[in-house]
């Protein structure tokens, strides 16, 4: 079943709301501002239904505060050092938004873009955001027609699938900013869920958060995620990876399953996550202290992103992947967040 409403906002065009709710009254919440997920209403062990993705209430909160709640970022995830990229030779420069870099593909960009949408006509509970990037935005060439496809099926899994097209070479490597929040109060820090990751490497990052381009082995330090490990371990650790960014803020290569799940004994909630994607960039949400959220006072570690992505700054590690796109190339990547009880 799919409701739409008009989300309160103060704003030049009417900004949607999209409610899909599948038979167990799961329900995933959109808009079109940014193609965006503004709520993942799930039950807790005693049946208590709440939403578990950080999220305002009003878009004008989302352009104020925002760290990209629930966004689709694009036209590349992460940063890119100095702002830059070459194709076949020719060098691009973008606007800077993160010191000398930029960050998910500059300001404003495909989270603050209201995106065309569309419901799905052969599939229930589907969503499809269309929009076109035109050429020469924030300085990348090539009008791209990007697609966001959200179905949420009756398994209770939200499926996001990607899709783009270009008409010059380009680069494009998207993600969804989802934090979750599974006890479902945004008050609270993330410290007591349990992370859990098959990835044997990660990539260290320098002063500027940008990947080095060492890929490091997870044994022995506080990335080994692969048996799962809980929050509160990783925040008081003194791994030098984890005090410069207070907790994760970084790239994880997966392992063949392409598996990470997200759980948190005290609801019983778990959201387990399938990608094609090679990685998955991990964002504990360190600068959420004080952040108002709907009224309620954010701490540190307010949520936990799992940003499935080709490894950030690609463009400039040969052993991180491909992320140019070429006019005769359809983009395609899905993700999957599969939730359940335990
Ligand atoms: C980045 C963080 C950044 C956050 C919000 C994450 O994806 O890796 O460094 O602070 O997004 O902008």
């Amino acid at each position: 079943m799919i409701k739409i409403n008009e989300f309160p906002a103060k704003f030049h065009n009417p900004v949607h709301q999209f409610i899909l709710e599948n038979k167990n009254r799961m329900q995933i919440h959109l808009t079109d501002f940014g193609a965006r997920i503004t709520g993942f209403i799930v039950p807790d062990k005693k049946g208590v239904f709440e939403n578990v993705s950080l999220s305002f209430k009003k878009i004008e909160d989302y352009k104020k505060y925002d760290i990209y709640f629930g966004a689709t970022i694009g036209r590349v995830a992460g940063r890119m050092k100095n702002a830059e990229f070459s194709i076949d030779g020719k060098t691009y420069f973008l606007p800077k938004n993160d010191g000398f870099n930029l960050l998910h593909g500059g300001t404003p960009s495909f989270e603050s873009r209201i995106w065309k949408h569309e419901i799905g006509k052969e599939v229930e509970n589907q969503i499809i955001f269309t929009y076109i990037s035109p050429d020469g935005e924030n300085q990348f060439p090539g009008n791209l027609v990007s697609k966001v496809i959200y179905t949420l099926d009756e398994n209770n899994t939200l499926h996001i699938k990607y899709e783009a097209t270009t008409d010059q070479p380009t680069l494009y490597n998207p993600t969804n900013h989802i934090y979750f929040s599974l006890s479902g109060d945004f008050s609270r820090s993330v410290e007591d869920h349990i992370l859990k990751i098959d990835a044997d490497y990660f990539a260290v990052l320098d002063e500027e958060n940008l990947p080095t381009g060492e890929l490091r082995s997870v044994k022995d330090t506080p990335f080994n995620l692969k048996e799962g490990r809980k929050l509160t371990e990783v925040f008081s650790s003194d791994y030098d990876q984890i005090r410069k960014r207070n907790g994760f803020d970084h790239p994880f290569l997966l392992n063949e399953s392409h598996f990470a799940e997200i759980s948190h004994p005290e609801s019983g909630r778990k959201i387990s996550m399938h990608t094609t994607a090679p990685s998955v960039v991990v964002y504990t949400a360190s600068h959420t202290e004080g952040l108002s959220i709907n009224g309620e006072i954010a701490q540190s570690h307010a949520g936990i992103t799992l940003e499935t992505q080709v490894l950030p700054d690609a463009v400039h590690h040969k052993n991180f992947g491909n992320i140019v796109l070429y006019p005769s190339e359809t983009f395609s990547s899905e993700t999957h967040y599969h939730f359940s009880l335990e």
